[in-house]
């Protein structure tokens, strides 16, 4: 794997890639790694490039490449960042072992220089204003930001996302489609790996002490019994069920919604006739936790 620091090594460094034919997979990640963000690299890896002629078996040949980069600007929370989890060591280490080609670890000032007031930024209308956009004001304008620079400095062709972050999905869609990219990156989102008690992977959990730990899968819980009485019962009823059972454990639940899929629409019931997902935010004790669950 080679690493880069500065933007314009890596940019050299792709360009010639890409002249060799090389096909560019994409990954930004925040660091502090967990199996969630190598699912990625996998499925990067082993996805056929866009291209790929089987009928002439020469496949394109493609490259894998992270960034690891603790964003400021999508930091609503000065103490959620002060203590966002940082490993590099180990991040390195796993992306090596994942068999990623290329990582890229910018400081702040090379992604900012002269500040982020000096890099644009983007509106996301609705997507700002429902859920993670209401709980956490400006977080999206932060990452739309960051994903821009790092979109023009990388140029994929591929983008690997995160289901668990499914609002954050939906958000750089739209920034895709708003930079004029819709045609020549192709946007993949993969599935949320989970800990074997359900609890989704996240480089937040290890900040979560051992008996916070202990009952962390309950979100998950919340959203399995959800999707279980979908056509039975109420979702008024079972919001409130879960809104109890997670503030009873110790949680301090922000949201239990119930959106449509393709536009995060809150609904109010459950409508078959639509492609539904539940989502769950809640914090325990000072540790933000989120989740979602397609119903159908
Ligand atoms: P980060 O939280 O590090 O996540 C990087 C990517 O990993 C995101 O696409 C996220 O959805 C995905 N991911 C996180 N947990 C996952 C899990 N349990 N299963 C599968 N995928 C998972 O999301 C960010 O960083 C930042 O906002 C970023 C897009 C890098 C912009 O700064």
């Amino acid at each position: 794997m080679v690493i880069f620091k500065y933007i314009e090594d890596v940019k050299y460094y792709l360009e010639n890639k890409r002249e060799e034919g090389f096909r560019i997979a994409f990954i930004p990640t925040m660091g502090a790694l967990h199996n969630g963000h190598i699912s990625l690299i996998n499925e990067a890896k082993q996805a056929k490039p866009a291209g790929y002629n089987s009928a002439i078996a020469i496949p394109a040949k493609k490259l894998t490449v992270a960034s690891i980069f603790v964003n400021p600007t999508q930091f609503n929370d000065k103490e959620d960042f002060e203590k966002y989890p940082v490993s590099g060591e180990n991040d390195i280490q796993m992306l090596a072992e994942a068999g990623c080609d290329v990582l890229f670890m910018p400081q702040v000032t090379e992604i900012y220089p002269g500040g982020p007031d000096n890099i644009p930024t983007f509106e996301f209308g609705y997507l700002e204003t429902v859920l993670e956009g209401a709980q956490r004001p400006g977080h999206f304008k932060g990452v739309g930001q960051v994903v821009a620079r790092l979109l023009d400095i990388v140029q994929p062709d591929e983008l690997y996302l995160g289901q668990k972050d499914y609002q954050q999905c939906m958000v750089l869609k739209d920034l895709i489609r708003q930079l004029g990219k819709e045609d020549t990156i192709n946007l993949h989102i993969s599935s949320t790996q989970r800990e074997p008690d359900g609890l989704a992977m996240s480089s937040r959990n290890r900040r979560l002490t051992e008996p916070q730990r202990a009952i962390a899968a309950l979100i998950y819980q919340c959203l399995v019994s959800i999707q279980a009485k979908q056509s039975t019962d109420k979702f008024e009823l079972v919001q409130k069920e879960c809104n109890d059972l997670l503030e009873e454990k110790g949680f301090s639940p922000e949201y239990i919604s119930l959106a449509d899929a393709n536009n995060l629409e809150l609904l109010t019931d459950f409508d078959s006739n639509r492609k539904m997902i539940v989502l769950i935010a809640a914090k325990l004790g000072n540790v933000r936790l989120i989740d979602n669950m397609l119903l159908n």
